[in-house]
């Protein structure tokens, strides 16, 4: 093998910053990488994750894998013996770990925190490792790191065998599609090399992958520390006559062809520098486009004719999986980000519900109803988690019915988006058929999802466009419609505030509805309790019908809990700017349970209410609300005057 064969990155920034290769004394320039890229562009390209627990060795043997190659670079070296002496917890020999593990913070805590994608090439073949971490609540960048990949090295250490984590990662690799995984039986050095144990593990691990449709499966008994089967056959274990890790991987079948799916085009964005150029931007997934093929746009159903395909290198022809481009189209036909170009004869489905697999991965629960926003391909929507099916137990794959999901946990569900979107099923197309779930306070990625298919019960229904309409409803009753949201603590006065605040309005002739939350769970809400996804599902149906009543032109008074900030946003989002006046009445806990209207906070104190809000359940305090009241310092009668001077400076009298 050519030394100048090897070139090896750290691909984790996206700014890839190349290293010195073997070959030239000096820093290759960004063009002499590319151009070396170039000439390795004829060499098909492996996608790889590895996974395993913390303990397994799996930085180890990357190392390894890339140190045996001889993929690592003089600097590198250096640097890795002064480590090893450093951190390392091999004694004399260079810490392979060392070499992987290249954030500090992961170093010292001896854990791999995040994705690391590395590239490397042999003679044979170019790869991409994505290196996923062990932890359990890790999960997230193992599914992340999966998504692109076609095989999956996952190790185990064969002093313990088969674990719950080797199961869940294989289940979660079996979600994401990958059928492929090499089993590295790793500290075969630890067992005396000993086949009865390898031979054990090895068909422990088959019977549980055969369960989750992994389709093949090779077993390889590696020690990553000694180096043993990594890159070259084991004299230690001459009783083994398959492959080198490293073999496996310069040898196994590619499987899967993007460019054989069907063209899709996600939109990222429509570049319209002047009134003659209009183009669609984004990355080809999958399959070919050519000029002048028949091309539809979704959702909307319109569809035109590929005019050009412009790339920063000029014009092409025909442009394929992987390729950013930007097309333009025969007809002026509005198209936005999210939407996806597609051939008019194989387009994508277009819904508002589909049936999916979703992995939990977030602290905080999952609750049914809560309002998240969805990422699927370049869209961004809203969405909810409408029904859980089942989760699935990665041990046993048993199904268990659950009302909410908790970190880790993987579901099967009813997912609503609040618009039709275009999708494939995952399975079909992983990059139009997968979608992250957003935390919409936190912004943060709570959950992944596969689509399996659309649900069509929704499609169906249309929105009936009715002619007396909510301005018409309105004017009859000469007022503006509103809704006033009373959200804080039981005993905080929200009831008493709302009920002299109405009175005032009925005294003026304004039209109004009061919906308070003890009386609405005397009717509507009387299957519903007091968990966190009851509560969810309490306020989603009050602002929808209080959304309603703003429909019927009232002024709406609400005067619920409503702990959340997510269900509280949920609310607000639903109708017009300025038409949601959320008053947060406000008394320290100490003070509402002394008032205790209802002797219900002794009951709680006495254990008696386990998920009392402020004692067993938590309240999120508005941060902006329109109105904060001191229902400690003010009579009710001078807050309620307070609320009719907010309706005044809002134009709402
Ligand atoms: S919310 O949290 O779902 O918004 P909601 O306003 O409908 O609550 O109902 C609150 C009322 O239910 C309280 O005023 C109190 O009278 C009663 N209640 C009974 N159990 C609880 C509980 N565990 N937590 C809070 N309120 C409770």
């Amino acid at each position: 093998m050519a030394p100048n064969d090897r070139y090896e990155a750290d691909v984790r920034d996206t700014d890839v910053t190349p290293r010195e290769t073997e070959s030239s004394a000096g820093k290759a320039t960004p063009a002499e990488v590319a151009a070396y890229l170039k000439s390795q562009q004829d060499k098909d390209l492996l996608r790889f994750i590895t996974c395993g627990s913390v303990d397994d060795g799996k930085s180890t043997l990357i190392g390894r894998l890339l140190y045996d190659c001889q993929l690592l670079f003089e600097d590198q070296l250096a640097q890795l013996d002064a480590d090893s002496s450093k951190f390392g917890t091999t004694g004399e020999e260079p810490d392979m770990a060392l070499l992987v593990d290249g954030l500090q913070a992961e170093r010292e805590q001896g854990i791999t925190i995040d994705v690391a994608y590395r590239f490397f090439t042999t003679d044979k073949r170019k790869f991409v490792v994505a290196d996923t971490p062990g932890h359990e609540q890790y999960t997230r960048n193992m599914a992340t790191g999966a998504s692109h990949s076609e095989l999956a090295v996952l190790l185990v250490d064969a002093r313990h065998g088969v674990l719950t984590q080797t199961r869940r990662h294989s289940y979660i690799v079996s979600l994401l599609g990958i059928r492929q995984v090499v089993l590295a039986v790793n500290k075969m050095d630890l067992v005396d090399w000993d086949e009865a144990t390898f031979e054990r593990i090895a068909a422990d691990y088959r019977t549980f992958a055969h369960q989750v449709g992994i389709e093949q499966v090779t077993c390889i008994p590696v020690s990553a520390l000694k180096g043993d089967n990594i890159s070259r056959r084991s004299q230690s274990m001459a009783w083994f006559k398959g492959p080198s890790l490293l073999e496996q991987l310069e040898t196994v079948q590619l499987a899967s062809d993007p460019s054989a799916r069907a063209f899709r085009l996600p939109v990222q964005w429509v570049n319209r520098p002047n009134l003659d150029f209009r183009g669609y931007a984004g990355t080809v997934q999958g399959g070919q486009v050519r000029v002048g093929d028949d091309v539809a746009v979704l959702p909307s159903g319109k569809t035109s004719k590929v005019e050009r395909i412009v790339t920063m290198d000029g014009d092409l022809a025909v442009a394929s999986d992987g390729q950013a481009v930007t097309l333009t189209l025969a007809h002026e036909i509005d198209i936005s980000r999210g939407d996806v170009i597609a051939p008019a004869q194989d387009r994508p489905t277009v819904t508002d519900q589909v049936h999916a697999h979703l992995i939990w991965m977030d602290e905080r629960e999952m609750l049914p109803g809560r309002s998240y926003l969805i990422q699927l391909g370049t869209a961004f929507v809203g969405g909810q988690i409408n029904r859980i099916k089942h989760t699935v137990n990665v041990n046993t794959l048993e199904e268990t019915a659950a009302s909410h999901l908790e970190l880790n946990d993987v579901a099967v569900c009813d997912v609503a988006f609040d618009r039709p979107v275009p999708f494939d099923p995952y399975a079909e197309n992983p990059a139009t058929g997968a979608f992250i779930v957003i935390d919409r306070m936190t912004n943060a990625t709570v959950g992944a999802g596969m689509i399996d298919y659309a649900l069509r019960r929704a499609t169906n229904v249309h929105w009936h466009d009715t002619k007396v309409d909510k301005a018409a409803r309105a004017l009859v009753k000469a007022q503006r419609p509103c809704v006033l949201w009373f959200t804080g603590l039981s005993g905080a006065g929200k009831s008493v505030v709302s009920d002299l605040v109405e009175q005032r309005l009925s005294a003026m002739g304004k039209h109004t509805m009061m919906l308070d939350g003890d009386n609405v769970r005397h009717g509507l809400n009387r299957d519903l309790g007091f968990t966190d996804e009851d509560r969810v599902e309490n306020i989603r149906r009050v602002a929808e019908v209080s959304r309603l009543m703003t429909e019927a032109g009232l002024i709406t008074l609400v005067s619920f809990i409503s702990p959340f900030r997510s269900e509280r946003r949920m609310a607000r989002e639903m109708l017009p700017e300025g038409e949601f006046l959320e008053v947060f009445v406000d008394a320290p806990l100490a003070v509402c349970e002394q008032r205790d209207p209802k002797g219900l906070y002794k009951k709680a104190r006495a254990g008696e209410i386990p998920n009392f809000t402020g004692i067993g359940s938590s309240y999120e305090r508005p941060e902006a609300p329109e109105l904060h009241l001191r229902s400690d310092q003010a009579s009710a009668e001078e807050l309620a005057q307070q609320v009719i001077g907010l309706l005044e400076a809002r134009g709402m009298l």
